[in-house]
């Protein structure tokens, strides 16, 4: 039987992903951790607890990256350990931080740096967080630690994760800790404070490291109306397509917001991006004048818990839509819940094969991170879904590969996806993803 390879190019960057509370454990003085303490929060009375103890090891599962054969990893730095009080900055954690990052290098792993990835401290409630002006200086003063301490260490960065997923879920739903006030009045003071601050973060890396890569990793998502949408449905989609997906990215664009959360230019935010972080997982059918999602099409592949389709189409589509922005596109995220690993492999190995697509268009995607290197602390759905190639038990603390990590392992090694490899790990995508192979 004929053999077939998918190539990646000699450069690119395969990794894994991280944030700062779903692995550390013990981020006491965050909002996140307050939040957990709260009943009826979090699924099942989740708490982040230790976590994946990565504050006393991290090491141990950069040596599972490694063993991956992986060349990056996307982590978080958590502000609420950098700045326990307002303008007090503790030492200890940055130097914890300078080890950690040293031993990624120390391993060829490359590491890239989130600033923002969903949690506060706890203090910047009191001050009124992204409904306050004082959040952008705070934010800058934030920066500045760690651009001074840390940046040496730091050739990609990303000031904020999700944008529109932490306004959604924190301003127009109940997901996330709540701000002081909510609704569509707060979300569109938080989205102006939050343009601020990635832009004053932006200027103040480049200040120091004009070389560094900078970007935000936005969760972009096609927004569909269902097959028996009309068009209505047609029209509404598209909206809530366009406020999800591209209001951010524009506004980073050309300075200028636009649409239901607000209008006007931010000073200093045009062109505040070196690179687009895509992350991408699934797609959303919405039906006139509904903001949540319909159920997914009847057949759809559905991860653990029914929380997710598995869609690989739209990553190809989503990485087209970021062409327009003329920079590198790196996927900063992609990956599903899935403890037993019955869909991962096939999801890993579509996915792949749509970015391969998306190289061989000559698009400029120069790597992948997949969420999530370990089993960690999924925010309000708690311990319930398991995102890692690499399986966790909780008590223990033991670590066990599942499929998927050494399947992955196999492809950063050979950066190469092979008829061989799908045979043996998703063999009913043979004859789809290798037609001349079956
Ligand atoms: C993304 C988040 C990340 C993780 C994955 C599953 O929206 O950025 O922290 O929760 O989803």
């Amino acid at each position: 039987m004929a053999r077939a390879t998918m190539y990646f190019p000699p450069d690119f960057l395969w990794g894994t992903a991280t944030s700062s509370h779903q692995v550390e454990g013990n981020n006491e003085n965050n909002d996140w951790w307050a939040w957990e303490q709260e009943e009826g929060r979090i699924l099942n009375g989740d708490k982040s607890g230790v976590a994946c103890d990565w504050w006393a090891n991290a090491e141990r599962d950069f040596d599972h990256a490694a063993a991956l054969h992986t060349n990056a990893h996307r982590l978080s730095l958590e502000w609420s350990r950098i700045e326990p009080e307002p303008s007090v900055f503790n030492a200890a954690a940055l130097d914890r931080y300078r080890a950690m990052l040293q031993g990624l290098h120390d391993r060829g792993i490359e590491p890239m740096v989130t600033l923002h990835h969903f949690t506060n401290p706890r203090w910047l409630g009191e001050k009124g967080d992204f409904d306050s002006d004082l959040m952008v200086d705070y934010f800058q003063r934030y920066t500045t630690q760690v651009v001074d301490k840390l940046g040496d260490l730091i050739p990609k960065w990303v000031t904020i994760n999700e944008p529109l997923i932490y306004l959604f879920f924190r301003y127009l739903g109940n997901e996330f800790p709540a701000p002081r006030q909510k609704g569509w009045g707060a979300a569109r003071r938080a989205i102006h404070t939050m343009l601020k601050c990635h832009a004053a973060a932006y200027h103040t890396i480049k200040e120091s490291y004009p070389e560094s890569l900078i970007g935000v990793a936005a969760h972009i998502r096609p927004i569909q109306p269902p097959a028996d949408g009309g068009r209505l449905d047609h029209y509404w989609a598209r909206q809530m397509d366009w406020l999800f997906n591209d209001m951010w990215l524009e506004a980073m664009r050309d300075g200028r917001i636009r649409g239901i959360l607000g209008r006007g230019t931010i000073k200093g935010l045009a062109g505040t991006y070196d690179y687009l972080g895509l992350n991408y997982y699934s797609r959303s059918l919405i039906r006139f004048p509904r903001t949540q999602p319909e159920p997914c099409p009847d057949g759809a592949e559905m991860s653990d818990m029914n929380f997710m389709e598995n869609y690989p189409a739209g990553m190809f589509h989503s990485i087209k839509r970021l062409l327009r922005y003329q920079k590198p596109i790196y996927i900063t995220e992609n990956g599903l819940p899935d403890k037993e690993d019955r869909l991962r492999p096939a999801y890993l190995i579509a996915h792949l094969r749509e970015i391969w697509r998306a190289i061989s268009f000559n698009f400029p995607v120069m790597g992948y991170y997949h969420w999530s290197l370990v089993d960690n602390f999924e925010w309000e759905r708690g311990w319930s879904q398991r995102f890692g190639l690499i399986g966790l038990d909780l008590g223990t603390q033991e670590r066990q590969w599942r499929p998927s990590a050494h399947l992955y392992a196999q492809i950063c090694r050979d950066y190469a996806l092979s008829s061989d490899l799908t045979e043996q790990y998703a063999p009913t995508l043979l004859p789809v993803l290798f037609p001349g192979n079956s």
